[in-house]
């Protein structure tokens, strides 16, 4: 089918922040604004695949045809994404919080006259590496992002070479680029057979590029 080359497959996409839970009032977040991953979310389902988008929060609407799975933390999308497998591809452009506290409070922590509260903190499951690694039912393609604001293809591709995915999407974060919220985004997508440079472009542009590149990619493949 021409018009969705897509049809058939299942996709993965994962967007926007996570929250992590300080308390029952308070967490920890951060400035994703999740609109990359959303429109990622909503070309595929444009070019007919089933899109499962596992979001943190965000202010966004859900893009038409796309299954929303809502989570909070990093652990909750954890969950949520091994609850969609299997899928064809898999797409992670969540910014997904490193840290969570170690040990969240059931009741909201009250303040005390000359006594400040202490965080300890604990390492989040990292959800690209993890979905990498998988021996069974792993995606044929699983895409990571990679926000960096100096030497972004060195960095982007020592962390394609760390999670062990099979593209990464690197991007410019730096102060004044204003791709944190903003509606532009300069990217450089890195694969196992070179770097390509894409021209700024509208976070919409970036999105059905990376589709168009996803289609070919499943053109070679079998179902
Ligand atoms: O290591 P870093 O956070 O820069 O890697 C970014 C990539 O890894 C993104 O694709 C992000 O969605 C993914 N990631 C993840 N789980 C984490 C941290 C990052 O899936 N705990």
């Amino acid at each position: 089918n021409a018009e969705k080359p897509l049809r058939g497959r299942k996709m993965l996409v994962t967007a926007g922040p996570t929250h992590e839970p300080i308390d029952p009032v308070r967490y920890i977040a951060n400035r994703s604004s999740g609109k990359q991953g959303y429109a990622i979310a909503a070309a595929l389902a444009d070019l007919g695949a089933e899109v499962v988008l596992v979001s943190g929060p965000t202010r966004l609407d859900s893009p038409r045809g796309v299954t929303r799975q809502n989570v909070e933390s990093a652990n909750d999308m954890l969950a949520a994404c091994e609850a969609a497998l299997p899928v064809d591809a898999a797409i992670f452009a969540a910014a997904v919080a490193d840290w969570r506290v170690a040990s969240e409070a059931d009741q909201k922590i009250k303040k005390k006259e000359g006594r400040l509260p202490s965080l300890s903190l604990a390492e989040n499951p990292d959800i690209l590496a993890t979905v990498s690694a998988l021996t069974q039912g792993r995606p044929a393609l699983v895409v990571g992002f990679a926000a960096e604001t100096e030497a972004i293809i060195e960095n982007g591709k020592a962390k394609l070479a760390r999670k062990g995915c099979d593209w990464i999407v690197a991007n410019d974060v730096g102060t004044g680029t204003g791709t944190f919220g903003g509606d532009e985004n300069h990217v450089f997508l890195l694969t196992r057979e070179g770097v390509e440079d894409w021209p700024k472009q509208s976070k919409d542009a970036v999105a059905r590029d990376l589709a168009a590149r996803i289609t070919t990619f499943f053109q070679g493949v079998d179902v």
